[in-house]
């Protein structure tokens, strides 16, 4: 289990990485106003929170997969004796009773009896209404042996359209006097309301902007200058303007199909990361206060927009992060936990190499001066990236990181990230429908196959491509 290094003081919950911005001075001077708990905090309350709520319920032990409107799918074990009364029909009616509809039967040798005439083992995977569960399981009981059900594996909903992330509602509902209310929420499919910044939240960014600016020539990796110069060339980056979500998001959609999506900043750990699934980036519209222009306790649009807009503008890495989505579907709480850390240590604070320097990617290093420049100083600890020990590395988020893990590049990032999905227990796999933007849940070898006929149409097409060329 991750161990958290991060504040205890504060209660306040926020979803990412917050944005640090100091000066150089303060390098070492370490004024840290106090940053308020991240992503993997929210995760770490959740899969709490979860913990008890299965404890305190005992049927929720047995469902193994929850959909959204309320039925389930079981896993079910049990024996049935051969005896004189025909067990397998009235244990079959207890399935017809409660009109669970099975998708799945098979039988085997039980290894507590001699031999199959005794008795044998069954196998049932059925759909049913959650309601019913707990009834059906206490049925079973009574007309079967050792009932079982594979309560070891228990999956979250998740969604699996675009639209579906409007009933992504696990928000955080504490009251914080400290967040505007009435930032402007998206439905995804409208325009983000355009943001009218008054003169002093102008300057807040120009002070912010020029700062880092100066920076990112040496410390930014290449993809983020790149896409910097795009950003001020076409999207309205200047010290003299912050650019409005719309118009990023709609660059982003034309170079790595990545979307914005305005939010007041409550979403939980869970929600945040399905939506990278879709390519949907959670972003603050609001800005830090004039009072304290290179520091904000939680993520704000200068975070966003100088951090991760770039970043997301490259297609590896915005490859990645859809990754880091796709993973968290229908994980479990500890794994949700164990991919915002991952989260943390790659998007909002890593390193890569290039060209045999060390150069910074991640959003919160872009996004702060301070500990930018700490990152590529000889102060912190420098590991190469690991995921299996990144996501249970313990976090700070009072002061600057003393460890950040360093990629030799995002294609080794994500090959890297890919094997460690691969260990992440799920009995499916999930697949993002391009053109559909749908979420395809790869649960039976037809699914799959289906998959594959569309890779070989592409191969196909891309043969026929190469040898147009030759
Ligand atoms: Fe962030």
């Amino acid at each position: 289990m991750p161990q958290s290094s991060g504040s205890t003081s504060s209660t306040k919950s926020i979803r990412r990485a917050p944005s640090e911005l100091e000066r150089s001075d303060s390098v070492t001077s370490q004024r840290f106003l106090g940053r308020r708990q991240s992503l993997i905090e929210d995760a770490r309350k959740e899969r709490e929170a979860a913990a008890a709520a299965a404890e305190a319920a005992e049927a929720s032990e047995q469902i193994v997969f929850e959909e959204d409107d309320g039925r389930a799918l079981l896993n079910i074990f049990f024996t049935l004796r051969n005896t004189k009364t025909p067990a397998l029909s009235r244990t079959l009616k207890v399935f017809e009773t409660f009109e669970a509809k099975i998708h799945h039967l098979e039988t085997r040798p039980c290894p507590k009896l001699k031999d199959s005439l005794e008795g044998l083992e069954y196998f049932v995977r059925c759909e049913l209404h959650l309601s019913d569960v707990s009834t059906l399981i206490g049925s079973l009981k009574r007309n079967a042996e050792d009932v079982k059900t594979t309560k070891e594996v228990k999956f979250h909903w998740f969604p699996k359209k675009i639209a579906d992330l409007d009933k992504c509602h696990h928000l955080v509902t504490k009251f914080d006097p400290d967040l505007d209310q009435d930032h402007p929420v998206s439905n995804g499919g409208e325009p983000i309301p355009r943001v009218e910044y008054t003169e002093e939240e102008i300057g807040t960014w120009r002070e912010v902007y020029l700062t880092l600016r100066d920076l990112y020539a040496t410390h930014a990796c290449s993809e983020h200058l790149e896409a910097f110069r795009l950003l001020e060339k076409h999207c309205g980056y200047s010290p003299d303007n912050i650019p409005q979500l719309e118009d990023v998001s709609c660059f982003l959609k034309e170079h790595t199909g990545f979307i914005l999506r305005p939010v007041a900043g409550l979403l939980s750990a869970r929600d945040f990361l399905a939506s990278l699934a879709f390519r949907v980036f959670q972003c603050t519209q609001y800005i830090r206060h004039a009072s304290s222009p290179m520091h904000s306790p939680e993520p704000d649009c200068v975070h966003e927009l100088l951090g991760h807009v770039p970043m997301l503008a490259d297609s590896t890495f915005a490859q990645f992060s859809q990754s880091l989505g796709l993973a968290s579907l229908g994980a479990s709480d500890e794994d949700i936990e164990k991919l915002s850390t991952l989260y943390w240590f790659t998007v909002e604070y890593g390193l890569c190499k290039q060209n045999g320097e060390v150069k910074a990617y991640g959003a919160g290093l872009l996004s702060s001066y301070g500990e930018l420049v700490h990152s590529l100083s000889d102060e912190p600890e420098v590991r190469e990236f690991d995921p299996d020990a990144a996501a249970v590395q313990p976090y700070q988020d009072q002061t600057y990181q003393p460890v950040y893990f360093i990629s030799e590049s995002f294609a080794d990032a994500k090959e890297k990230f890919r094997r460690y999905v691969a260990g992440i227990k799920r009995p499916f796999s999930v697949r993002f429908d391009p053109y559909t933007t749908s979420i395809q849940v790869l649960d039976n070898p037809l699914k799959i196959q289906g998959g594959l006929e569309c890779v070989k149409d592409e191969l196909k097409m891309l043969a026929d491509a190469l040898s147009v060329l030759s």
